[in-house]
């Protein structure tokens, strides 16, 4: 017998305003056959004046609470991840806690921007694992409006705002791969890629910066190494792509996500595509796939779901779960 990181329930805030690819054609050198056809985007939502990402990142929890028929002081923990948090301190994930009206556990951050809700899913699964915790909720978050340089039509057109939430239950399974709950994690990063996908600026150079982005090197290592995480992650548990019944891929090209299901042997019809309505909201962007690909009655219970991500650092992964 083992203990599973079981899904409970799964939730999604998206932000009222949407803009469509056209809109940038007034402003940039820029059309929307040329973003639709590079990424697959044809619109994003994002934040209005003073959202926050606490803000949205407490609206896909109570939607997940909701889901999971639980209350706040149910749960033991939180984890957001985000690049993006509304302060450099506190965390987000305590301005969650708190606005949810939870009054006992502990809530902490987690940054490996594009990747990071990967690595917070992982972070959630060892807590439960270990005993740490009983339900964690797991959130990605991003207001990456606030990071973009309006005048780069390399970065502006792809980036969105957003934020989904996941909850995970301690559950006794036989310790096979036909459990529920996180069967397998694959987390790597690779520091020395820094200047192909970073922020100009932060706290200790004393200024918030924009996201700078060598999108063809970015896009190189993205099909190279998305694939080969998912696949190790597979391998660990002796599965292969033939087994899997959904990638829910970080969605930040259509391009990246069809070559890694082609590398990975997953035909286009069992992976979870919502690039071209959200476009890439980092860290929030698979458990807003999750939480959209349960709504259109792609993901059912007991289907193996592997979700995989890559961004600055960089730092990549995936995890294999059993919904
Ligand atoms: O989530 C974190 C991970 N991020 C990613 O995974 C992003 C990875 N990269 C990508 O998705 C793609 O590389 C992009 C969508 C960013 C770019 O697509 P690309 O096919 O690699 O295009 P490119 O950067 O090589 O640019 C091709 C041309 C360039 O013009 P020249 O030098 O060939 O004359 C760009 O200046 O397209 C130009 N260009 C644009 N043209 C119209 C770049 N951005 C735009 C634009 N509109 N918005």
């Amino acid at each position: 017998m083992s203990v599973r990181a079981v899904v409970k329930g799964v939730g999604h805030y998206l932000p009222d305003r949407i803009v469509e690819n056209s809109e940038f054609e007034e402003s940039l050198e820029t059309s929307d056959e040329w973003i639709r056809s590079r990424s697959g985007i044809e619109r994003r939502h994002l934040a209005a004046e003073g959202q926050t990402t606490s803000e949205m990142a407490t609206a896909a929890s109570q939607a997940a609470l909701k889901d999971a028929g639980l209350e706040p002081d149910d749960l033991d923990a939180i984890i957001v991840a985000t690049s993006t948090a509304d302060l450099t301190f506190p965390s987000a994930a305590t301005m969650v806690q708190h606005a949810l009206g939870m009054t006992k556990g502990y809530a902490f951050d987690v940054q490996a921007v594009c990747a990071g809700f990967v690595f917070a899913l992982s972070n959630a699964n060892a807590l439960i694992v270990s005993g740490q915790a009983k339900r964690v909720l797991v959130i990605g978050a991003e207001t990456f409006s606030r990071i973009m340089d309006w005048t780069d039509r390399g970065t502006c057109v792809l980036f969105g705002d957003g934020a989904g939430a996941l909850i995970l239950e301690a559950e006794n399974g036989d310790g096979t791969n036909a459990d529920r709950g996180i069967l397998s994690v694959d987390l790597n990063s690779d520091g020395s890629q820094r200047d192909i996908l970073y922020v100009d600026g932060g706290v200790s150079t004393q200024s918030t910066g924009h996201l700078r982005m060598q999108g063809k090197e970015v896009f190189r290592h993205a099909v190279e190494k998305l694939a080969k995480t998912a696949d190790t992650a597979l391998e660990k548990i002796g599965l292969t792509g033939d087994d899997v019944d959904w990638i829910v891929p970080h969605q930040a090209n259509l391009r990246i996500i069809t070559k890694t299901a082609q590398k990975m042997g997953v035909p286009m019809e069992r992976v979870v595509v919502t690039v071209q309505d959200h476009g890439n909201t980092s860290a929030a962007s698979i458990p807003l796939a999750l939480s959209v690909g349960k709504a259109r009655g792609q993901i059912s219970p007991g289907d193996l779901v592997v979700t995989e991500a890559i961004g600055g650092g960089l730092a990549w992964g995936a995890v294999v779960l059993r919904w």
